[in-house]
């Protein structure tokens, strides 16, 4: 465990450490949540792609929206960043309707206030990506909320500020992905101030966890589609008629594997840095 830092705080997925007053360390444990419950059951390596992938994004985004990061330590899980006052929305585009977001349509024909044409299918892609912000749930799951409510909770400049850099970083990414087979249907970010009140991308961004992830090579809209990410191990709990309260099934061997093998490609492909090189160092993602 990091030296002489202070335990600050437990995510779902990170534990987070104060370094000074300026800097935090996120460490991401193996821990993978399902319907925001975290499963008893650990996927080997998890919390590396997901720092790997995070760190890799910030890398290439900085010209689009200052981040968080400073450094990732050799462990591989471990990112030193700047210390952040979190604004209280998840900021989330879709480029593509499925999850809460198809839920969304299906009931009303609109996602967070965003009206879309009629007669779109389940994982249809949308003309346009959209900015669907969410509240930060302190327990259970987010709600999604539209522009006005969410404008309240942060300001209408500031809002404006985050809509626009969401829709830009997930255009940014989804083409780069695209282009190496991945569709990224849809991705939350969660952005900070720093201590100016300069806007800046914090957390994890563009992984397997906070984000959609489809093999392009399937993608069939008119259903859910099929998947790098966790929602391998989401249909498993599927299957289980388990009722997505505490606490979460165990996850069978196979189940693990085939998760951690998805997490991992999910990795190779979108970086093109064999997982193996980033385990001796992780700084191959940030050159
Ligand atoms: N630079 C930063 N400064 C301050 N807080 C941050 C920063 N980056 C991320 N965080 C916060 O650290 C936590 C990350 O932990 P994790 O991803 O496990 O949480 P979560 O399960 O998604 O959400 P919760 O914290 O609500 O359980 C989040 O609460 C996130 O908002
Ligand atoms: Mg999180």
């Amino acid at each position: 465990m990091p030296e002489a830092a202070l335990h600050v705080g437990s995510g779902k997925v990170r534990e987070l450490y104060a370094l000074d007053d300026d800097r935090l360390l996120l460490v991401a444990s193996d821990r993978i949540s399902t319907f925001d419950v975290v499963l008893p059951t650990e996927i080997p390596d998890k919390g590396r792609v997901l720092t790997g992938l995070s760190g890799f994004w910030f890398a290439r985004t900085r010209e689009i929206c200052a981040n968080h990061l400073l450094s990732l330590r050799p462990d591989g899980r471990s990112t030193e960043c700047r210390r952040l006052e979190m604004l209280p929305i998840e900021c989330v585009v879709r480029g593509y309707l499925s999850g809460s977001g198809w839920k969304d349509y299906n009931a009303t024909g609109a996602v967070c206030g965003h009206t879309l044409p009629a007669g779109l299918t389940e994982s249809a892609e949308l003309a346009e990506p959209i900015f669907t912000p969410a509240t930060k749930a302190t327990t259970g799951h987010d709600e999604n909320i539209d522009d006005e409510r969410a404008a309240e909770l942060v300001g209408k400049s500031l809002y404006d500020e985050v809509a626009g850099v969401s829709i830009a970083l997930y255009r940014f990414a989804a083409e780069d992905a695209r282009a190496r087979g991945i569709i990224i249907a849809d991705t939350k970010f969660e952005f900070g101030l720093d201590e100016e009140n300069r806007l800046v991308l914090g957390d994890e961004a563009l992984t397997p966890d906070s984000s959609r992830f489809w093999p392009a090579d399937d993608y069939r809209p008119g259903g859910a589609q099929p998947s790098f990410d966790k929602q391998y191990a989401r249909d498993y709990c599927e299957t289980l008629g388990w009722d997505k309260t505490e606490p979460g099934p165990e996850l069978p061997a196979d189940v693990v594997a085939g998760t951690r093998a998805r997490y991992v490609e999910a990795f190779e492909r979108l970086t093109e840095i064999a997982f193996d090189d980033y385990l001796a160092n992780p700084s191959v993602v940030l050159a």
